[in-house]
């Protein structure tokens, strides 16, 4: 748990809520919480869903690991620590997307278990939907695709604490949604999440 340091803080309340902005845009915010291996299609999945639901007329946002660690997290690393840091401020940033209204679709390995419950638990403290989705491939099909080269730098030793290869991966036990993209089209990956934002009235029916 992290501590808080500053005291005599508390949160204040405006006088235009969160239901309030969910009419504005006609839609409720909600978090989609993709995690799998380094090259299991997460950004891929996350990127289609975002064209599909901009043309529906619908406001998503996403935050990718990659991106993330270019700014607000450039001073995390990889270590069990630095990505706890790195899931747990996401983690709040989602929420304020959450509260503006927006379905955020958030790309990180998140390799931890602990990590994810503890965001899911910020967002279901909150009365935020939190839907972990699982896009589960084999290492091996990871690791043939290796869209960043970043597994083969990984098996030369010249990367460490590889989730993968010599850092673990936790695998979602009761996930909302498990893409195995190998094994699916990204249309029907996309297909799969509307009808789960539908069914968790998130989006209209
Ligand atoms: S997380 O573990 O903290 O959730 P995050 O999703 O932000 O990781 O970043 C993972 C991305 O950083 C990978 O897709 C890959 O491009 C790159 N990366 C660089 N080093 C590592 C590493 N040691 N383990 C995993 N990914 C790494």
């Amino acid at each position: 748990m992290t501590e808080q340091k500053a005291t005599n803080v508390h949160w204040h309340e405006g006088e235009v809520s969160r239901a309030d902005r969910g009419q504005l845009l006609k839609q409720k915010g909600a978090t989609l919480w993709f995690t799998g291996l380094s090259g299991s299609g997460k950004s891929t999945v996350a990127v289609a869903l975002e064209k599909v639901l901009y043309a529906q007329g619908r406001l998503a946002y996403r935050l990718d690991g990659d991106n993330v660690r270019l700014g607000i997290n450039k001073n995390l690393g990889f270590s069990a620590e630095d990505r706890a840091e790195n899931i747990r401020r996401i983690g709040e940033i989602a929420k304020l997307f959450v509260d503006a209204g927006v379905i955020v679709l958030s790309s990180f390995v998140s390799p931890y278990r602990a990590d994810r419950d503890l965001v899911r638990k910020l967002h279901e403290d909150a009365g935020m939907d939190f839907i972990e989705v699982y896009v589960d491939v084999p290492l091996a099909e990871a690791e043939k695709r290796d869209p960043k080269g970043l597994y083969k730098k990984a098996r030369a030793g010249q990367i460490k604490n590889f989730t993968g290869i010599d850092d673990p991966y936790e695998a979602p036990e009761k996930p909302e949604l498990v893409l195995p993209s190998h094994q699916m089209s990204l249309e029907q990956e996309v297909e799969a999440l509307l009808k789960l934002l539908q069914a968790r009235g998130i989006l209209p029916a």
